[in-house]
């Protein structure tokens, strides 16, 4: 009998769902055992359910075609065959809240792609190598929803990734202002090209909610906690525009940052380039060995290039050098797919079962 753990994802017929399942194949610590979607696809083989929907550029893979898709409203049935769940479904923001509450208390972990409890006091939202200590707030959220093992951890929205993670790795010599220009992909929309040709040649100055997620969410990872909740940090103040681009996959950002103590430009690679996380540590399968890489060409980071440094769970980072207005400025980029969505969630995952959180039932 195998020996890991038995992972069900919601929302899996769906472009996060995919990348779960691609991810999660030949993982050696969890294993896609149940599929989960809408009424639309419930009953179907995951094969058929899917279609001509399957957006990976890998095959799908062969142990979960036969899986048959079952309905993500039927909690107890779907909880009582996993372990834990991963959730990417798309629906509205109450009705997941309330969904992953009901899988939490059938005693399932719920490792959550979607933004509807990123807010949630007592609910985690995990950036691994940043703020790994913000777990702890997960006994408070048991006490709340009456669990022993139930419980929901988040991940934040892909956008911050491209630079959250340097704000952090400089943490020591205290950004004060932020401005950010991020530039994303379609993918982060759920789509391909085939399915928005709109796009192709084409800017949309406009992504519905994205500039409030980049500018509040780095703060609540930077955050500490206090008494079973997260209180968020008061500093950097972030000002952002989201703008859709004609990129498949990679969400790259502009940053101007402002500094209470100043560093050399040198200091910042160094920090950069040294900052290491529990994730390194403990070698969790799905760490990046080198988290930020600082790229001195000026052409670069390029999405095309750059996109899948340490498979898509690496951050680029270039272009750094000082500004007129502000202290420096640089250019970042991640996978909004993988470091963004299904790839940092699997790490949180990880980060989970290393701390004993998440166990087999
Ligand atoms: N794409 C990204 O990069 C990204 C990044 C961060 C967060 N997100 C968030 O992650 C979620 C999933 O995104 P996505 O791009 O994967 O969306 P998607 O491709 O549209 O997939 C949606 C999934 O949810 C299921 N679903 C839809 N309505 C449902 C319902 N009423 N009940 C149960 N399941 C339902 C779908 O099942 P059927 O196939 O049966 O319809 C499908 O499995 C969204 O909330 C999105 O905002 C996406």
């Amino acid at each position: 009998m195998s020996e890991k753990l038995r992972v069900g994802i919601l929302g899996g017929t769906g472009m996060v769902g995919q990348r779960f399942i691609s991810l999660l194949e030949d993982h050696p610590w969890f294993e896609v055992v149940t599929i989960a979607a809408s009424a639309r696809s419930a009953g179907k083989r995951y094969e058929d359910a899917v279609g001509g929907r399957w957006k990976m550029t890998t095959p799908m893979p062969e142990a979960v075609k036969d899986i048959v898709v079952m309905n993500v409203s039927e909690v107890e049935k779907v909880a009582s065959t996993v372990d834990f769940v991963f959730s990417a479904v798309d629906m509205t923001k109450d009705e997941i809240r309330a969904i992953e509450e009901e899988y939490a208390k059938t005693e399932t972990p719920v490792v959550s792609n979607n933004s509807a409890h990123r807010w949630t006091p007592d609910v985690p939202m995990i950036i691994p190598e940043i703020n790994p200590e913000h777990i702890e707030v997960i006994e408070a959220q048991k006490k709340r929803l009456g669990t022993k093992r139930g419980f929901i951890a988040v991940k934040p929205n892909c956008s911050i990734q491209s630079y959250a993670p340097v704000l952090a790795a400089w943490k020591e010599f205290e950004p004060t202002e932020v401005v950010a220009t991020t530039y994303q992909a379609i993918s982060g929309a759920g789509k391909t090209f085939k399915d928005w040709p709109e796009m192709e040649g084409n800017i949309i100055p406009y992504i519905g909610g994205e500039e409030e997620k980049s500018e509040q969410e780095p703060l609540r990872i930077l955050g500490k906690v206090v008494d079973g909740k997260i209180e968020k940090a008061s500093s950097p103040l972030i000002t952002t525009q989201c703008i859709r681009v004609p990129v498949l996959n990679g969400h790259t950002a502009a940053v101007f940052v402002r500094f209470n103590k100043k560093p050399t430009k040198e200091q910042l690679i160094e920090k950069m380039i040294s900052f290491r996380g529990v994730p390194q540590e403990l070698e969790l399968p799905s760490a990046p060995g080198q988290f930020i890489q600082y790229l001195e060409e000026d052409n670069r980071p390029q999405v095309s290039l750059d996109v899948d440094y340490e498979r898509g769970m690496g951050i680029s980072i270039g272009r750094l050098r000082e500004d007129t207005l502000f202290d420096y400025k640089f250019v970042g980029l991640s996978h909004n797919t993988v470091r963004g969505a299904a790839g940092g969630a699997v790490l949180c995952a990880e980060l989970l079962k290393a701390k004993g959180y998440i166990q087999a039932k």
